[in-house]
């Protein structure tokens, strides 16, 4: 039986996966999270309280879940470690028997994140990453001077040895760069993470027979991606994306779970769209923001401004104001073939509506114009032709308010209906899932089968 239900990013990220994989884990016998590391952010809602994830599955909130961090990840212990006790604070039961860890997981060290920043620095044209480590951490594992989870369990010399090697090239950079305060020492680096180690022992595991076990039993497994198909390392807007692969099979890599498990892929998107950091952005509107991100007080507000303001569009990782912009049908059609979606969810249905009480009018893009063509899906050339897909929209007057309490889709106002169609006629992908607020609960499930 196929019973894994995979929770993906459609866009650029932050589009509420955290919350649509804790609902799906309501019912869940295992959630789990197979890409990237604290550069995710995911917001999710318990017992009335706001807790922002960057590593932990949010269905860890449900006492019946084993939550696993998969080996495709790369964790900051340190952040790891935080979040732990973070979720202990808010009250969410027995955290260290039901969180396993991968050993096969690959670990971020503070020159990881010394080394992003180095790395920023040097190009004429940043990603604006979130200077998590994340992409040197990758790169050491594709190097193969990776250090891994599993090496926290080991003796601590085996561990200096291993710091050693995999900082040697580093310190050089760092020494040439004028950066050596970043100079990694491997000594204290062994006793730091050594203590990080005996903290986490109980939790780093083999989690190959966990999974097994779960799918000869026909359990319930929800997979909660990280960041989304724009930022794939391979079929995102390169080189402005992460440094792992985040569309559904990737994920799935990063899971060590097998494609022939999948019950149901959800594509996570948004009324209107964000993007934080660099890159291309066909429907962005203008916003007052300076060239650092940072909103510039007192500026005539825009309609990103408003966008952004409607749906406080700030990073949860980073805090760093999101570009925001009209929801964009192409690049769904563009992620139909590499992400597999059977359905969506599109959330923030009730901050469009806002939005559209304020100008007067929403937007959707169903279509680009590029290189002289209408063409429905995002080009592959961008960063050759150097030309922003200009999109082509379609208007739907006023705004609407979600009606409190409602559970069905015939309940919505007529205009929200009329979004929704529109997304489904352009993409040709059941809407499966409507978000109306930011709780587990605000979501309208839909029989599209
Ligand atoms: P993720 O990274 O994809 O998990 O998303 P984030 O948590 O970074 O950002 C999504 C934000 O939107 C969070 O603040 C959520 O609480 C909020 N949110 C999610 N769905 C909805 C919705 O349908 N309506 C509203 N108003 N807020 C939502
Ligand atoms: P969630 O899971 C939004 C973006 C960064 C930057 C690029 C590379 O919360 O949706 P990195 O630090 O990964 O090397 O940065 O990717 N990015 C995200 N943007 N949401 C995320 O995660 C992101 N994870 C990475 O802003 O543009
Ligand atoms: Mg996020």
């Amino acid at each position: 039986m196929r019973t894994v239900t995979v929770i993906v990013g459609a866009k650029w990220g932050d589009e509420g996966k955290g919350k649509v994989a804790s609902s799906e884990a309501k019912d869940a016998d295992i959630v789990i999270r197979g890409t990237g590391g604290a550069n995710a952010g995911h917001t999710v809602i318990y017992q009335g309280k706001k807790l922002a994830l960057h590593l932990i599955p949010g269905g860890i909130t449900y006492p019946q879940t084993i939550a696993i961090l998969g080996p495709g990840m790369v964790i900051d212990p340190k952040i790891l470690l935080d979040e732990i006790q973070m979720l202990k604070d808010a009250g969410v039961p027995d955290i260290d028997s039901r969180l396993k860890i991968s050993g096969r997981a690959h670990l971020i060290f503070p020159y990881h994140k010394d080394l992003d920043e180095l790395h920023e620095r040097m190009k004429s044209n940043p990603v604006g990453t979130t200077k998590r480590g994340i992409g040197p951490s990758y790169a050491d594992k594709a190097n193969r001077t990776g250090i891994r989870m599993y090496d926290l369990l080991h003796k601590k010399n085996d561990l200096r040895t291993k710091i050693k090697e995999a900082t040697k090239l580093h310190n050089q950079a760092f020494r040439k760069n004028g950066m050596k305060d970043c100079v990694a020492k491997p000594k204290s680096l062994t006793d730091l993470y050594h203590s990080y180690g005996k903290l986490l022992s109980s939790m780093i595991t083999n989690i190959d027979p966990i999974l097994r076990e779960a799918l000869e039993e026909n359990k319930k497994i929800v997979v909660e991606g990280a960041q989304a198909f724009r930022l794939d390392l391979d079929h995102g807007d390169y080189k402005m994306v992460t440094s792992s692969n985040p569309s559904t099979s990737g994920t799935l890599c990063g899971c060590a779970l097998p494609p022939t498990a999948v019950k149901e892929v959800i594509g996570i998107d948004k009324a209107y769209n964000s993007r934080v950091g660099n890159g291309v952005f066909p429907t962005e509107q203008p916003a007052s923001i300076d060239e650092n991100g940072c909103v510039i007080p007192g500026a005539e507000p825009l309609v990103g401004d408003v966008i952004r303001e409607s749906g406080y569009e700030y990073g949860t990782t980073t805090k760093r104001p999101r570009r925001c912009g009209w929801m964009d049908c192409p690049i769904l059609v563009s992620g139909k073939s590499i992400m597999g979606y059977t359905s969506l969810c599109i959330n923030h249905l009730d901050t469009l509506g806002k939005i559209g009480l304020t100008l007067g009018y929403v937007k959707v893009c169903v279509a680009y114009q590029y290189q002289n063509e209408t063409i429905d899906y995002f080009p592959d050339d961008v960063d050759l032709t150097k030309e922003v897909p200009q999109p082509i929209y379609e208007t739907i007057d006023g705004g609407w308010i979600i009606p409190p309490g409602i559970t069905s889709f015939d309940e919505l106002p007529e205009s929200a209906k009329k979004f929704i169609s529109i997304v489904e006629n352009t993409t040709q992908i059941p809407v499966k899932f409507i978000g109306i607020g930011p709780e587990n609960d605000d979501l309208i499930i839909r029989d599209v089968n």
